[in-house]
């Protein structure tokens, strides 16, 4: 299927994109008007976009019924500043309270149960039950046009960070299997970060992976190994050769037992390289595939 994004409504354009582009992290915006009212709603048009400086940006859009502008929006025109709290899964239903389009009177930290903890550069207080809270000033605040669902970019650069030491480890580093971010996908649907989902995928910054134009021709067109297999097999610096070192008994036994079929012979192999591949052993399962030529 084909989408021709001008062809659609608000609603499908939304529902497509959204459940394309996930899962989103959530921004829960604490803002302040002029006269002092507080506001805090969730965000999850939001992302990291600068280290240095520390740029992070969300975007209260324009309502799609009647393209009127969000509390948040307009808090950030009157007063430039906003604390951004993540959103992990301890807190996620009441986060969800605070998005009802509640009246600009009411303040959202006694609606949805939120404590307020005063912050020490910006005047909108932090949520106390985030773990992790991201003290902003608004740099600035980009209209991406009139129309309902049109987004305003608001760009913050992040002044004070606040980290629950539940979450660190002992280096005083944020540990990511303490996190249980929340994030948005499309609809209805969220997703929970916690060890049994989280996994590591290695990308040195200074050596070059060989790429897949450098995999002998029999890995690139197999039938066994997926391109996840093929991607870590491209990402050694450099070509393996045969370690006459190596010693494998299985590899040994495919070997023995196949030698009359070697179109069977290679699938085996390959089926076995694959299992070390889904174990680590990227080195290993090279010399699977080599010694098996
Ligand atoms: C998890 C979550 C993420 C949301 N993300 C956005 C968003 O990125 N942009 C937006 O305009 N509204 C978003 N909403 C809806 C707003 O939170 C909702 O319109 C809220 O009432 C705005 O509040 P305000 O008018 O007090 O600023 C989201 C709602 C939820 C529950």
């Amino acid at each position: 299927m084909q989408l021709d994004l001008r062809t659609l409504s608000i609603a499908e354009k939304q529902n497509y994109l959204q459940h394309a582009i996930a899962p989103r992290p959530i921004c829960f915006a604490s803002t302040i008007d002029k006269d002092g009212k507080i506001n805090l709603s969730p965000f999850s048009f939001f992302n990291l976009f600068s280290i240095n400086p520390p740029i992070v940006v969300f975007s209260p859009s324009r309502r799609g019924r009647d393209m009127t502008t969000k509390h948040t929006y307009n808090n950030v025109l009157e007063v430039p500043e906003v604390v951004i709290n993540i959103v992990d899964y301890d807190i996620v239903q009441q986060t969800s309270l605070t998005s009802c389009e509640f009246p600009k009177e009411v303040n959202e930290f006694y609606k949805a149960g939120f404590t307020e903890q005063p912050a020490v550069m910006v005047r909108p207080p932090m949520v106390k039950e985030s773990k992790v809270k991201l003290e902003c000033k608004v740099l600035e605040v980009k209209s991406l046009g009139e129309l309902g669902g049109s987004g305003n970019l608001v760009i913050c650069e992040v002044m004070l960070m606040h980290i629950d030491d539940s979450i660190l480890n002992e280096k005083g580093m944020i540990d990511q299997t303490k996190l249980h971010h929340v994030a948005r996908l499309g609809g209805d649907w969220y997703c929970k970060v916690d060890e049994s989902n989280l996994f590591k995928v290695e990308k040195p910054n200074i050596k070059l992976g060989i790429g897949f134009d450098a995999l002998p021709a029999s890995i690139r067109s197999s039938k066994i190994l997926s391109g996840n297999d093929l991607g870590l097999l491209a990402n050694v610096h450099e070509m393996p050769v045969i370690d006459p070192s190596f010693d494998d008994e299985h590899l040994k036994q495919i070997v023995q037992y196949y030698s009359v079929n070697p179109e069977e012979m290679e699938k085996e192999i390959q089926a076995y390289a694959k299992k070390l591949l889904n174990q680590g052993k990227v080195q290993a399962a090279w010399q699977v595939l080599l010694q098996g030529e």
